[in-house]
């Protein structure tokens, strides 16, 4: 959080920044009375309960309490440091930041990230120019022709040849000024023992990588035969994480949001040769298997996901892992068991377009799946067999939440394994038992309805506002009268902001504001009107008192109560407070 912006500049880029529009190009969004919702972005749902208050400018998600205002989603949801959401914006709406709100060491980070994207762009073009419009270029673009690329999927993908030389990237790149820390940073150049510097790729055919907005951030190198090393990657570096990286995504997502569907293959090979032949919704996690990451991109975007890894013995671990990560999201999930070990590529490649959506088609679920695998590495004729196939399915079934869903997959194993019923059950007790487990209940379902105004949570809402309104509540309402403890340190907070500047801009409050008070406060926010309304609040405060009156009454009535019965004399004190109580209650009332 940064407090060197001032709070104006703050307030004239959210005002400049409508939140339905800026988050509406992340999630579709539907008006529905004051407020738009949407399924949320932070967590997997398929029923709204994401809403956004464009009057107030916040977004709470009734799911999983993700809040904030419009620079808090593309905090969140870019992963962006504060300044950087605000540069975003800023930019958005053509607000010049002044410069000196950078510090010198965020410029000069600023500054290194854009000469690291403009090196690898340049990297890019080199060996793209080198293999289409090079002799020395003509063994890649061969290599590519003969995996049946065409050129426009050689362009499209900017496939590239590194010279069979020892340092013409160097050379051509010092000469055009580009600094050899820089080079040796991405990795495109590597130095020896000798000093000696030399580039890294070389006699190999290129595949750039790009983040999800195109940018190129790193390169993949293959050799031309069965040579090892077979690929070469560039390292990771501050603009380049294989883990939150899908290969092609930049060039898939549209086709993913209309399909509602990603294909997810293992090698580059794979993707290039499905989205050459039109298939073009498949993407692939870089080497490193599926991560959540990954789901999160692909979240907002599909419905279903295709796990089409090799069925080498990496790839079918491969896919479990991905099994154990979907499972229990909002995703639809369908393995496809590539027929006699070949991997995507051989098969697009093979059976072409129709081919390849023909098997997409008969992709199975994960259980099934498991099952076949089980079977295939067990003999399911004796009993350790039978045995060994039960252990192999119990971690998926024991981690299955919905109940119903797990005794259909013990149910299914009765006929393949020719068990009874009482036999697999029983097995599978003492599974989760040796195991420890507790099968997971039924997670609950999440609230997306809006709890009814509470006269508690009005009042809350219209203090957090109006300077005014915190005036009454700080003057009538008592601190036992509000019952959740976030409301009550909430308003001392607000409070304390009111008076060191005068007013409740949210921009004030939210550089004070603990992490829980602003979910509390995004989520009043959505939740009422915007309005400053006297009358309805005087009403909920008369009623909120009434309400802790009465409660209070009744704790001491029942303490005086047991005292009077063990004989202890000081009941009379409580019921002296009962009485007061009483009485006000009555003018109160
Ligand atoms: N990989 C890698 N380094 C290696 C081998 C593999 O980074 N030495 C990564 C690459 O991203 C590769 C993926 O793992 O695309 C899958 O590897 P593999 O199945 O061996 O390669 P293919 O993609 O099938 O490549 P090709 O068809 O060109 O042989
Ligand atoms: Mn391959």
């Amino acid at each position: 959080m940064s407090r060197r912006y001032s709070n104006e500049l703050i307030e004239q880029i959210k005002e400049a920044n409508d939140i339905v529009n800026v988050i509406s190009e992340y999630v579709p969004l539907k008006k529905k009375g004051r407020n738009y919702w949407g399924c949320c972005p932070f967590h997997n749902e398929k029923t709204p309960s994401f809403s956004v208050t464009p009057e107030k400018g916040f977004y709470y998600c009734f799911g999983c309490h993700a809040s904030g205002t419009v620079i808090n989603f593309l905090m969140q949801e870019e992963g962006l440091s504060f300044p950087e959401a605000l540069g975003k914006l800023a930019e958005r709406a053509g607000i010049p930041l002044p410069e000196e709100e950078l510090t010198d060491v965020e410029r000069r980070q600023n500054e290194k990230r854009r000469r690291l994207y403009e090196i690898n762009e340049l990297a890019a073009n080199f060996f793209h120019n080198c293999l289409t419009k090079t002799e020395m270029g003509k063994v890649g673009l061969e290599y590519f022709q003969k995996r049946g690329l065409s050129r426009e999927t050689i362009d499209k993908f900017r496939l590239g040849y590194a010279p069979d030389s020892w340092d013409k990237l160097y050379r051509a790149f010092t000469e055009r000024k580009i600094p050899e820390a820089y080079l040796l940073k991405l990795g495109l150049v590597r130095k020896n023992d000798n000093g000696r510097v030399y580039d890294y790729f070389r006699n190999r055919v290129m595949f750039p990588i790009c983040d999800g907005k195109g940018r190129v951030v790193g390169f993949g190198g293959r050799v031309l035969d069965d040579s090892t090393p077979k690929y070469l990657n560039s390292p990771e570096t501050e603009i380049f994480n294989k883990g939150h990286l899908l290969f092609a995504f930049d060039k898939a997502y549209k086709t993913i949001r209309r399909t509602k569907q990603a294909i997810l293959v293992e090698g580059y090979m794979d993707v290039i040769s499905a989205h050459n032949a039109g298939v073009t919704n498949v993407v692939a996690s870089l080497g490193t298997a599926y991560t959540k990451d990954h789901g999160r991109l692909l979240m907002r975007q599909a419905e279903e996901i295709i796990l089409a890894y090799d069925m080498d013995g990496a790839g079918r671990k491969a896919v479990r892992r991905a099994i154990d990560l979907l499972q229990n999201t909002d995703f639809k999930v369908r393995v496809l068991a590539m027929p006699d070990g070949k991997d995507p590529d051989d098969y697009v490649s093979n059976h072409g377009r129709d081919g390849f959506l023909t098997i997409i088609d008969k992709a199975i679920p994960p259980f099934e799946f498991l099952l076949n695998q089980a079977m295939i590495g067990h003999d399911s004729t004796d009993m350790a067999g039978k045995q060994a196939i039960l252990d192999e399915l119990f971690p998926f079934i024991s981690h299955t939440e919905n109940s119903v869903k797990r005794d259909s997959y013990l149910r299914a194993l009765a006929l393949p394994l020719w068990l009874d019923m009482g036999t697999i059950r029983q097995s599978f007790k003492e599974f989760t038992r040796r195991g420890r487990i507790t099968l997971v209940s039924e997670a609950q379902p999440v609230k997306t309805l809006i709890e009814p105004d509470s006269d508690e949570t009005y009042i809350v809402a219209q203090a957090v506002q109006f300077p005014k309104a915190w005036q009454m509540v700080h003057d009538y309402v008592e601190d036992k009268d509000i019952v959740q403890e976030v409301y009550r340190t909430l308003l001392a907070t607000c409070g304390k902001v009111l008076q060191e500047t005068g007013g409740l801009s949210s921009a004030a409050l939210e550089t004070v504001l603990s992490e829980e008070e602003k979910t509390a406060y995004s989520r009043l926010l959505v939740l009422t009107d915007t309005q400053f309304d006297e009358i309805r609040l005087e009403e909920s405060i008369r009623r909120l008192r009434i309400q802790s009156l009465r409660r209070q009454y009744k704790e001491h009535s029942i303490a005086a109560d047991k005292m009077s019965r063990a004989g202890d004399t000081a009941f009379i004190e409580e019921l002296k407070k009962c009485q007061e109580i009483q009485k006000e209650i009555q003018e109160w009332s």
